[in-house]
């Protein structure tokens, strides 16, 4: 689909020549995969969080994947994570046959709430998968008091930080972290998984590898693996970008300040919340909520007449239909998730987004909501 010059896009990543140079510096070298960029980029990846271990794969998902099987989710167990996230949480659980549990989320934070999650355990839980969303830290010391094996969905929240100083990805829980063009630092596709403990590094290593064990020879494989590795291509996009991130987060930051400039006047209209305390959000997107009784997929289509991009964003997950039908849910259940997906809407959103591109989308969405 072609943009036309004055359409404002929902995400564009920032890519330049030191990216267009690590990619043909790889190709000049005839080693696309299994070479020396992955541990190159999940070294720098650790040592820019200040964790142990990184595992690089071929996507978020992926990432989830093997570090639900890590923490030893299988057949039957039960996941409680947030319905207000990219349906590629919940999925995660559901690829290892065992059921995701969703408990409501805090209305501030769009967050998994902690109590909520916590009345939701079962004798079966096996593990807890908050999600940092939007990019805003999960009060993750709140799931280390319940005991359980907790995986973190990090997948939007590159950069941020929670109140005690630990950067997202570092408290050595598992934490997935996605690299798709509209993320803070993207690979085109690819993850990483962050971990303290050398032994999940290690089988999400192998089980990334169709389950070959490292010190292995060729084509001997000691357990069940899959191919979601990261290729040499992407972990060279991925240093570079690493090197740009302080300069990307800020650009996010910034456009997120001129927003909250722009539509401070739009009456009804509910911004992303801002940080308390200490804690730091890692801009992904700017999402806001619409005010209560506005038709969203009319200002949708109208804010598109005008030549800005906006998506629903999220969607409440076990209100999908395969959710709907695999597991029973129905409106109702999660009532603050609920709210809040119906109406909220994901904004044009990048760094370099410029002061007069904000006007213009302040502009239109007050024009849009009959405040203009
Ligand atoms: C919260 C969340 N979880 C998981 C994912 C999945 O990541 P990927 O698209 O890299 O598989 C995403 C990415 O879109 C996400 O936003």
């Amino acid at each position: 689909m072609s943009i036309d010059a004055d359409e404002i896009p929902l995400a564009r990543p920032v890519l330049g020549e030191a990216e267009e140079q690590a990619v043909a510096e790889v190709l000049r070298s005839g080693q696309l995969s299994l070479g020396p960029r992955v541990p190159a980029f999940e070294q720098a990846f650790a040592a820019r969080l200040g964790v142990a271990h990184a595992s690089a794969v071929s996507s978020g998902t992926a990432g989830l994947h093997l570090a639900l099987r890590a923490v030893g989710v299988s057949d039957g167990d039960e996941v409680v994570t947030s319905p207000f996230s990219f349906v590629a949480s919940a999925n995660a659980a559901v690829f290892e046959r065992a059921r995701p549990v969703f408990a409501d989320i805090d209305p501030r934070t769009l967050n998994l709430d902690p109590d909520a999650a916590a009345a939701a355990v079962t004798p079966r839980t096996r593990a807890l998968l908050p999600v940092h969303i939007f990019g805003y830290p999960a009060d993750v010391a709140a799931f280390e008091r319940l005991g359980l094996p907790i995986v973190e969905d990090a997948c939007e929240a590159l950069g941020a930080i929670h109140d005690d100083g630990i950067p997202v990805g570092a408290r050595g829980h598992p934490a997935v972290f996605g690299f798709y063009a509209n993320k803070q630092l993207t690979t085109g596709e690819g993850g990483m998984v962050t971990t303290a403990d050398a032994a999940v590094k290690e089988r999400m290593d192998s089980e990334r590898n169709q389950g070959r064990a490292p010190d292995m020879s060729w084509l001997d494989h000691d357990r069940l693996g899959f191919n979601y590795r990261l290729s040499d291509i992407a972990s060279a996009i991925g240093l570079i970008q690493l090197e740009r991130l302080d300069g990307m987060l800020a650009g996010r930051a910034a456009a997120a300040a001129l927003y909250r400039e722009a539509l401070g006047g739009i009456e009804g209209l509910e911004l992303p919340c801002e940080d308390s305390g200490e804690v730091r959000r890692g801009w992904f997107v700017f999402v806001v909520q619409l005010p209560r009784g506005s038709d969203r997929d009319e200002t949708i289509r109208a804010l598109r007449a005008h030549d800005v991009q906006s998506k629903p964003y999220l969607p409440a997950i076990h209100l999908m239909s395969y959710y709907r039908e695999q597991f029973g849910h129905r409106e109702g259940e999660f009532p603050v998730c609920e709210d809040v997906a119906a109406r909220s809407i994901a904004l044009p959103f990048f760094p370099g987004l410029s002061e007069g591109q904000v006007q213009r989308v302040a502009a239109a969405l007050g024009a849009v909501l009959g405040q203009g």
